[in-house]
């Protein structure tokens, strides 16, 4: 089979380029990617000389590129997106362009090809804040609370009008926040794990009980490696652990596992809308095609703590080196810039 993944220099994406080529030696792999900030060739660097892999630069927007693509390729699995949350606070625009009409652009070429899949790669916060005590299943009303999730939804929706409209074989996956190597560290556990191997602060939004399920990157590749063959068509899959663990309860492990005082935590100023808790009902997946995460979450946290304190080169290299700039700029003073617009004082 010829699959086109966007964003396969990204974090999942990546591990799901190298899940195709480790399992199935009759695949080719073209991996589109605009190689933004959190596009990253090294997290390939083990596939580059394979020959069923092949890398394109190039923009998602960009439709001629993208219906030439796509006419060489079986299936799509879409990736590439713009993902954090709190850039999407201080700018949303990136976020239209690529996920709402990269997305769209992508659906434009798919419905002129005969693909045999798409699968639109979401998440879970498109549904908003899940109240305690309830767990959302596919049919939940979207009710998105950042620029990140209603960009997300307003491709999910792209996604099921395509489908039903023009037949594109599409199906959408909702995950839950993921965790493991390679992730860009201003997400929460890159973030705090790298923080804390360099005795810096871990900064927990508010009071730190945001609720999340946590899902390795490697349980989430292979549930959409399962849906890519026997997912159906104009379908939704929420892919989750079923397990709620507090940022505070992911800190305190951090630190544990890496032997550094708990004094480290340090609480800031809460984000606009931040979501309380998210939690997916998955019985779906689970039932059909039937799929289960396998990693617990205690023993792929202290692997992934493992590997980011192995890798000090890599985190120094995304942290400081090529993406210092972008990075010093939109994320370090991301807490003075969101205290800046929460008084009301515009844009740092
Ligand atoms: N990280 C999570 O916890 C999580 C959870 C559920 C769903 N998702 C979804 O999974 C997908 C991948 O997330 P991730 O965490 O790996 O993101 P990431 O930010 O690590 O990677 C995104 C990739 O997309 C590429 N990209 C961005 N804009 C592009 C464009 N216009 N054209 C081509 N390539 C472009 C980037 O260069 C990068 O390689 C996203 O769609 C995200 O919404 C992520």
């Amino acid at each position: 089979m010829r699959i086109l993944v966007t964003g396969g220099a990204g974090f999942i994406g990546s591990h799901f380029v190298r899940l195709l080529l480790a399992s199935h030696p009759d695949c080719q792999v073209t991996n589109l990617d605009k190689l933004t900030y959190a596009g990253n060739l090294e997290n390939l660097a083990d596939c580059a000389e394979d020959p069923r892999y092949r890398f394109v630069k190039g923009d998602i927007c960009d439709a001629e590129l993208v219906r030439g693509l796509m006419g060489e390729s079986d299936a799509v699995v879409h990736f590439a997106a713009e993902s954090h949350v709190d850039r999407s606070i201080v700018d949303s625009a990136p976020f239209f362009e690529t996920n709402v009409r990269g997305t769209f652009t992508l659906l434009e070429a798919a419905r002129q090809v005969p693909l045999q899949r798409f699968v639109h790669v979401s998440t879970d916060e498109v549904y908003g804040p899940i109240p305690p005590g309830r767990w959302v299943n596919e049919a939940g009303a979207l009710l998105p609370s950042s620029p990140y999730s209603a960009a997300k939804a307003a491709s999910d929706m792209l996604v099921l009008a395509y489908a039903r409209t023009y037949g594109v074989p599409a199906l959408i996956t909702r995950a839950g926040n993921n965790y493991g190597p390679f992730q860009f560290p201003e997400k929460f556990i890159p973030l705090i794990v790298s923080n804390a191997l360099e005795d810096r602060p871990l900064p927990l939004y508010g009071d730190g009980l945001q609720v999340r399920d946590w899902l390795h990157v490697e349980d989430h590749c292979r549930a959409l490696d399962l849906l890519l063959e026997r997912g159906e068509r104009g379908e939704i899959y929420n892919i989750g652990t079923g397990r709620e663990h507090t940022n505070l309860e992911v800190a305190r492990a951090v630190l544990d596992l890496l032997g550094k005082p708990q004094s480290l935590i340090t609480f800031v100023e809460d984000r606009p809308a931040h979501d309380r808790r998210y939690a997916l009902d998955c019985a779906k997946l689970n039932s059909s095609p039937g799929w289960r995460a396998a990693i617990e979450f205690a023993d792929g946290l202290r692997r992934t703590v493992e590997w980011y304190a192995g890798h000090p080169e890599w985190v120094g290299r995304v942290r400081h080196g090529a993406y210092r700039e972008y990075y010093e700029r939109h994320y370090v003073r991301r807490e003075e810039t969101l205290a800046a617009m929460l008084r009301g004082g515009g844009r740092s």
